[in-house]
């Protein structure tokens, strides 16, 4: 390969990266390649060298895997909604269960684990309950769109171009929300256009409206509407709400949150119930919970039931057991086993999730699920628990090493370890390995045309020579 910039070569791909590019060698050098899948041919063009590897992007492609597909989305392949809709989804499932496995033998050391099938999505599309769109000055043009005179090139409503935060493409139909979905964001559009207020520059953090964020409940079709805005302006927001309810009668919430951070993140420093309850109902399995506008909650209602149900399977409980529930969220798996273990002890460092556990609990008549708020660590110096079965749902990060001693010292006879970070999944596993022999490993697939993979691992807990 020569060492000349944007250097443009014929390459086939042969593997596939965390990250969802695509792997090509050139030279011996492992080039990662994007929007391209194993078994395509194509001309790339290098777009960044490293001392071990290099980056590319297709210009041309000579001769399509067998893997592709036509993604069904005319934002694919500049959107960073999902990034996969070119590969068939069978492929996307076992590419994802692979990664699982090579994480767990690399980092993990962990050979020859039990990982399954990853376990399908259904549906594939329209599966996301919370899309965050975000507002901009200028939108950013598809390459059909520009040179083309009707197209505005003014205020975007829409999703960013993967690693940008000014760049946003204005999207008049998102296939991962339900259609309806596509009709509110229209019509915000046009609320916004209409309202008299600038939007907010990305650049500039000068202007109105920020971002609008949709929920909906698949449990009974309502919808939830929360404006993120740069400031108070009570009679932009009534003005907006009125058109929005008289279209959408699905419509049951409308909020308002204000943030002067500049930052690009859809949580306000204060919030306003523009119309409605300020809360949507969702259920999962038979439980209802009350989500709020920053309540944290898993995007994928379904693929959640099943992640779940197989965090109670693998915890295999019969009924007597004494349940520790670590980064317990907003409580959502301490009710879901509610029934099936004496008691929960969950433990949460934010207030607000912890108050959203408690309330979800009463909601459903959960009596036997009690939650300790603050950092792990001090949690379980507080517990004072022995439990018989501890799971484990960490943020990406995965867990602090001082939590996987005081876990080990606990002993109990069996880990659930819910993650959504293969890496960290398998560095954790390995330490919980001095004691836990991992029986299985279940990937799930929450996050469909994207590379984001779930698991569920089950741990038990070896006999002491
Ligand atoms: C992946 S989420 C788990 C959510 C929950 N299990 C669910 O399914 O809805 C991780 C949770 O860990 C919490 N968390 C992060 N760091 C923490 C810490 N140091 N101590 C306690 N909780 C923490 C986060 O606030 C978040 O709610």
């Amino acid at each position: 390969m020569r060492r000349r910039k944007q250097t443009i070569v014929e390459a086939d791909v042969t593997g596939i990266a965390f990250g969802g590019r695509g792997i090509a060698r050139l030279e011996g050098m492992a080039v990662f390649v994007e929007q391209a899948v194993p078994g395509d041919r194509g001309r790339i063009r290098i777009t960044r060298r490293r001392r071990h590897y290099a980056e590319a992007r297709l210009v041309e492609l000579l001769g399509a895997s067998p893997d592709r597909v036509a993604p069904p989305c005319r934002y694919s392949g500049f959107c960073g909604g999902c990034t996969w809709q070119f590969l068939r989804y069978d492929r996307q499932l076992a590419y994802k269960r692979e990664h699982v496995r090579e994480c767990l033998e690399r980092i993990g050391g962990i050979g020859g684990a039990a990982v399954h099938p990853t376990l399908p999505a259904d549906p594939v599309f329209a599966y996301r309950n919370k899309m965050e769109f975000t507002c901009a000055e200028r939108r950013w043009l598809l390459p059909e769109e520009m040179g083309r005179d009707e197209i505005e090139p003014g205020l975007a409503l829409g999703l960013h171009v993967p690693g940008t935060f000014n760049k946003v493409i204005d999207i008049a139909q998102c296939l991962l929300q339900p259609p309806l979905g596509n009709r509110i964001l229209e019509e915000i559009r046009s609320g916004i256009r209409e309202s008299g207020r600038p939007v907010y520059g990305l650049r500039t953090h000068a202007g109105f409206w920020r971002f609008a964020m949709l929920r909906s409940s698949c449990a009974d079709g309502r919808w939830m509407v929360n404006m993120v805005t740069a400031s108070e302006d009570a009679d932009a927001l009534d003005a907006l709400a009125l058109r929005l309810r008289a279209k959408f009668p699905e419509i049951s919430s409308i909020v308002n949150n204000v943030t002067a951070r500049k930052a690009g993140v859809a949580v306000g420093e204060s919030e306003r119930v523009v119309w409605g309850d300020g809360f949507i109902r969702e259920r999962i399995g038979r439980f209802e919970f009350q989500i709020s506008a920053n309540s944290f909650f898993q995007t994928n209602t379904r693929g959640a039931a099943r992640l779940y149900q197989t965090v109670l399977d693998c915890a295999g409980l019969k009924g007597t057991e004494v349940v520790l529930d670590l980064y317990s969220g907003t409580g959502t798996i301490p009710i879901f086993i509610s029934n099936s273990c004496r008691e929960v002890l969950g433990v949460e460092i934010v207030p607000a999730a912890v108050a959203d556990a408690e309330r979800n609990c009463r909601l459903n008549g959960v009596a036997n699920c009690r939650f300790i708020r603050g950092d792990i660590l001090e949690g379980l110096a507080r517990a004072d628990a022995h439990p018989d079965v501890v799971i484990i749902d960490p943020p990406r990060v995965g867990m602090d090493k001082e939590v996987v001693g005081r876990v080990l010292a606990m002993a109990p006879a069996r880990l659930v370890y819910v993650s959504c970070n293969p890496a960290t999944l398998a560095r954790d596993l390995a330490l919980l390995g001095q004691r836990y022999e991992v029986a299985e490993v279940q990937p799930i697939d929450m996050f469909p045309h994207t590379f984001h993979v779930e698991s569920v691992a089950r741990l038990e807990r070896r006999a002491l020579p």
